[in-house]
């Protein structure tokens, strides 16, 4: 099992060091894998005047899976697009056509006093949020700035093919089928046209799946109802922009924005595995970050690419004490609890391993 690293930048290394941790203890207990470790985002662009390297590009090839920390910072945002950290991440996903973003937000029971929702909303949730990474408004063309007529106009496309949309429908509702079996799509219908078509063919996608109950949201109700009663979700699948705005939203319910992972596969279980969040340069370099949801991620790309699901469990297992343990990073804090930084949170986890 060859897994690239790729820690990036602001908290990226902290977080991505604890989880290579994880990792090499597996390693001394027999799993046979092996990281090496790469540049993406603006360590790259300061190391070799790109987000997206070929040296990295090669790399993650060749990976049998890439872990991946966070990219982006406020010192890059003078930069040309194009050589922004932000490229680096979306190139990567667009090369390596990892489709199908999965983020899972599962409310661990100790951390329901710390969700900003009541614990009674939030207990027991467990949602799948499905979210579609390589189309949609991220890519379509044409985009930019220009002079027009005396002023700047900014502009992006809003595009999905048909097959773009089938084959993520297809993963969404394969992933319903092993869950609750309820799949919500969520979309803007109403008014923006390629919508529609996703709508359209969601519903066609889901004549195959008899038993998988299928209905359609339009996403600012979605926003809403994520708040109003999550629980009332098993699977969302959605397009790329809507998926990254609902799934920072979703986050919150289970306490925190640093216990989300995430799975970005293609279509043979290659697979990227990052927290969803950024590089939060408001706490990098402090020790403060939380290191969960990357060490979840792992457990993620233990179980999606490596079919290793007794050591995924045993990962997600080892959190799961870490929390009834008391050990809290300060944005999962609450009186009473035992504060650590990232590193301690480590070290927890290491212990319960
Ligand atoms: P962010 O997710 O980095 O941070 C938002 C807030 O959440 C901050 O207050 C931060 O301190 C907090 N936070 C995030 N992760 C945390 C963790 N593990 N533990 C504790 N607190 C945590 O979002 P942002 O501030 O909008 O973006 C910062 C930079 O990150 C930008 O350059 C953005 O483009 C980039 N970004 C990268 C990724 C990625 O690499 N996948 C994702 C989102 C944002
Ligand atoms: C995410 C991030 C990225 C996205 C950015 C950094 C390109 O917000 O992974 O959620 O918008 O997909
Ligand atoms: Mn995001």
């Amino acid at each position: 099992m060859k897994i690239a690293v790729l820690a990036g930048d602001g908290i990226g290394p902290e977080i991505t060091g604890q989880a290579e941790r994880i990792l090499l203890a597996l390693r001394s207990d027999g799993l046979k894998l092996e990281l090496e470790p790469g540049l993406l985002g603006g360590c790259a662009v300061d190391a070799a005047g790109e987000p997206f390297p070929e040296i990295t590009r090669r790399l993650v090839k060749e990976a049998d899976a890439v872990l991946l920390g966070a990219v982006g910072s406020p010192k890059y945002d003078g930069l040309p697009r194009e050589k922004r950290p932000e490229q680096g991440l979306l190139a990567i996903r667009k090369e390596l056509n990892l489709f199908a973003n999965l983020r899972p937000a599962i409310l661990y029971p100790e951390l329901a006093s710390v969700s900003s929702l009541k614990p009674e909303i939030v207990s027991n949730l467990d949602i799948l949020i499905v979210r579609e990474l390589t189309g949609d408004i991220y890519f379509g063309q044409p985009r930019g700035i220009e002079r027009r007529e005396g002023q700047r106009v900014g502009f992006n496309t809003m595009i999905y093919t048909e097959a773009e949309i089938n084959r993520i429908a297809h993963v969404a509702f394969q992933a319903a089928r092993k869950r609750k079996g309820r799949l919500c799509s969520v979309d803007k219908m109403n008014v923006l046209e390629c919508t529609q078509l996703w709508r359209d063919v969601v519903t066609e996608t889901g004549k195959e799946y008899p038993d998988v109950k299928l209905s359609h949201m339009l996403v600012d109700n979605a926003a809403m109802q994520l708040v109003r009663d999550p629980k009332q979700f098993d699977v969302i699948v959605t397009g790329n922009m809507f998926g990254d705005i609902l799934s920072d939203e979703a986050s919150m319910l289970t306490g925190s924005i640093g216990m989300l992972p995430s799975a970005s596969l293609d279509d043979r279980n290659k697979g990227l595995y990052e927290p969803i969040h950024g590089s939060a340069p408001d706490i990098a370099g402090k020790d403060l970050a939380n290191p969960l949801a990357t060490i979840l991620s792992i457990a993620m790309m233990l179980r999606y690419s490596f079919a290793q699901e007794e050591v995924a469990m045993r990962i997600e297992h080892a959190v799961r004490k870490v929390l009834a343990q008391g050990f809290r990073t300060s944005d999962i804090y609450e009186p009473g609890m035992k504060k650590v930084g990232t590193r301690e949170m480590g070290d927890a986890v290491l212990a319960n391993l």
